[in-house]
């Protein structure tokens, strides 16, 4: 009996299950044969234990605890690398899912222009083609500068607090502070920082006591023009603002001027260009005209450039003001202003 246990009999078979193991690269299932071919019931260290029991007991001791010391190395070895091969398979398999070429592509989204920031760029950029400069002024204003050196009188409804928005601070020598509710004053702070000529179109955010609705928001964007020279003439403005247009809207757009009112110019017009819906047939957006308005415009009133400290004899000029938004709805066919501050990806996505 003795020669079926010995030291070097458990060592080899150690050895033996030992290099078994590691030779082991990807199947589990070979493990558990391994696992079966030592360790099952009829497994080799299993016989070994069997051998114990016919051996005197001094040696059953000393062989009985060598036996479970290296069964219980053998057998933690087999766990490690049960761990390590499960481990690698998912490792392969997140490898393979990467390098699946038949998916279809990962879709990125990269984030677009706001329709209304492309017509605003597209507006500037007509008028910088025509050699104006870009000026801005502050959004809270003084009251003189919004309304009384540009002619708007005292009992005007627009200075009103229906439709201005005042700032409850105290009364400057410029007049309460409001938030601007056009971009014209800055017409007034051109004017009194710059000799002419000047030529400039001053951009920005505006803001009215408005309740919202399809065409109407509290704040909302315009772009003011402003030239002043010697010799500035009504030609000039219809010039400038029909290339403006037609850049804007297309070289076959049919425009026309219209004779209007406002305190800072003399005369005043508008502008209007043939509607886009119907063409020029009349429909509802037209209110059956054929037109629709695109903005305001006219001559520097005398008073505007005596305010400011001009000799209105030997200067003239021209201005006008557009509505970014309200270009941007008749160039794009968009009947409800609110649609461009819901900021819906599906509405963006479009332009
Ligand atoms: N400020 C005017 C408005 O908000 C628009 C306007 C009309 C501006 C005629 C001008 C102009 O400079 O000449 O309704």
């Amino acid at each position: 009996m003795k020669d079926k246990i010995s030291k070097s009999g458990i060592e080899q078979l150690r050895k033996e299950c030992l290099s078994e193991i590691e030779s082991v690269t990807t199947s589990q299932e070979e493990l558990e044969k391994i696992r079966i071919k030592y360790f099952g019931r009829k497994g080799k260290f299993k016989q070994m234990f069997e051998v114990l029991k016919e051996i005197p007991l001094n040696e059953k001791k000393i062989y009985g605890e060598l036996l479970n010391s290296v069964v219980a190395e053998l057998k933690l070895k087999l766990e490690g690398k049960l761990k390590e091969l499960s481990v690698k398979k998912v490792k392969e398999k997140n490898e393979l899912s990467i390098l699946e070429l038949t998916l279809p592509g990962m879709k990125f989204s990269i984030g677009r222009v706001h329709p209304l920031q492309k017509v605003y760029d597209e507006i500037i950029d007509v008028f910088l083609r025509l050699g104006f400069d870009i000026k801005y002024g502050p959004e809270i204003e003084f009251e003189d500068y919004n309304f009384t050196m540009l002619n708007i009188p005292y009992d005007h409804p627009a200075r009103d607090m229906q439709d201005t928005l005042y700032l409850d601070l105290p009364v400057t020598k410029n007049g309460k502070l409001l938030l601007r509710t056009h971009t014209s004053p800055v017409q007034i702070r051109v004017l009194l920082s710059e000799k002419p000529p000047i030529k400039s179109i001053m951009p920005g955010r505006v803001y009215r006591h408005e309740n919202l609705d399809a065409t109407h928001l509290f704040n909302f964007h315009q772009v003011e023009g402003l030239v002043v020279d010697k010799g500035i003439r009504l030609s000039d403005l219809k010039g400038v603002l029909t290339y403006f247009v037609k850049s804007i809207f297309g070289q076959d757009i049919k425009c026309r001027f219209r004779q209007s009112y406002f305190p800072f110019t003399e005369p005043s017009l508008e502008m209007d260009i043939c509607c886009l819906v119907c063409k020029g047939e009349g429909c509802g957006v037209c209110k059956n005209s054929g037109y629709v308005e695109v903005l305001g415009c006219g001559m520097v009133h005398p008073q505007v450039l005596y305010n400011v400290g001009l000799g209105y004899e030997e200067y003239t000029g021209f201005a006008f003001g557009l509505g970014v938004e309200r270009i941007a709805m008749l160039k794009y066919r968009i009947d409800d202003i609110r649609l461009f501050y819901e900021n819906d990806i599906r509405f963006i996505n479009m332009f």
